[in-house]
């Protein structure tokens, strides 16, 4: 962790990265440790997230709660509203901590939520720095395909994510409303349930794991007859699909980013919660829903908006 500020100057901390994509003004450096408050400050309250938000800091504040842990790096504006950290989680006096890259890789629990058992683990697989890849054997009670889906099924709770998505349409009365993770639950893209669950390559592909990669890792383990892409996917007709099978190879979308808050910040959480049983936990957790426009809001809101777009919006001062 970060202690103060010549840990981040000082290029010691590996964890301290620019993570850029070159876009004029929008990079970001990592910082795992105390971006915002005070090391002196009391924490009775703690609240866990995956990424800070507006939502997420309203939602702390009125919980009185003293501490935000994020998981992805924290941006200042970005993650606070579009104003600055310092004015918005000062005037709550909420301290905020990030961990990220820090703490990946600390627990074997992505594997084991999909159902196998990495033996061989590459943090830059063809020497692109976070390319991920894992290399595993099946649990002993996962044979099939079906039995990897069934499984992530059980410990991400589609059952029930699905009937308050049901509730959340019969109560807005609108059919078309879409949430994340029932959107993009786990599913076989090449392959059938049936298939059997041979040696796994798990890829993550939005850390840049390319065809030539899958090539190369199918030659290093001949034996693998499964690739599983998690928290980023891919689509059914992509070229990574397409290698798969021309490998002879099935193919599995597992868990999706949206749920990394059990994958990671779960764990994390308990631990948490031993070192420091003083303090009371809280998990922030998001959930997006899409609607069509003219689904959102109700009558009321919806003619606001068109007179506000037809009065000021679209007509010239
Ligand atoms: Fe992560
Ligand atoms: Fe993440």
């Amino acid at each position: 962790m970060v202690k103060g500020p010549s840990d981040i100057s000082s290029g010691k901390n590996p964890f301290v990265v620019s993570k850029s994509s070159h876009i004029p003004g929008k990079a970001i450096v990592e910082t795992p440790g105390l971006v915002f408050g005070d090391p002196s400050w009391p924490v009775r309250k703690a609240g866990m997230l995956m990424t800070l938000t507006e939502s997420g800091i309203e939602l702390a504040s009125a919980l009185g709660i003293e501490l935000v842990v994020a998981h992805h790096p924290i941006a200042d504006a970005a993650n606070s509203g579009g104003v600055p950290l310092r004015n918005y989680l000062g005037l709550y006096r909420i301290a905020a901590i990030e961990l990220h890259e820090a703490f990946h890789g600390l627990h074997p629990g992505i594997p084991y939520l999909h159902g196998h058992r990495a033996f061989r683990v590459d943090v830059a697989y063809g020497g692109v720095p976070g390319n991920i890849l894992f290399v595993g054997k099946p649990l002993e009670d996962v044979n099939r395909l079906g039995d990897m889906v069934e499984r992530l099924a059980r410990f991400m709770n589609y059952e029930e994510e699905e009937r308050l998505l049901d509730a959340e349409r019969d109560i807005r009365r609108v059919r078309e409303l879409w949430e994340t993770s029932v959107a993009v639950r786990a599913k076989v893209l090449a392959g059938d349930p049936n298939s059997q669950v041979g040696t796994v390559l798990h890829i993550f592909p939005h850390t840049g794991f390319t065809v030539e990669h899958l090539e190369r890792a199918k030659a290093e383990h001949p034996e693998a007859t499964t690739v599983l892409a998690t928290i980023s996917r891919v689509p059914v007709d992509h070229a990574l699909v397409a290698k798969a099978r021309e490998l002879g190879m099935h193919f599995v979308v597992g868990n999706s980013h949206a749920v990394e808050l059990f994958e990671n910040w779960l764990p994390l959480s308990y631990a948490l919660r031993d070192l420091l049983p003083e303090v009371e936990y809280f998990v922030l957790r998001e959930r997006v829903s899409a609607t069509r426009l003219e689904d959102t809001g109700n009558e009321s809101i919806r003619q606001y908006a068109s007179q506000m777009a037809d009065r000021y919006l679209l007509k010239k001062a």
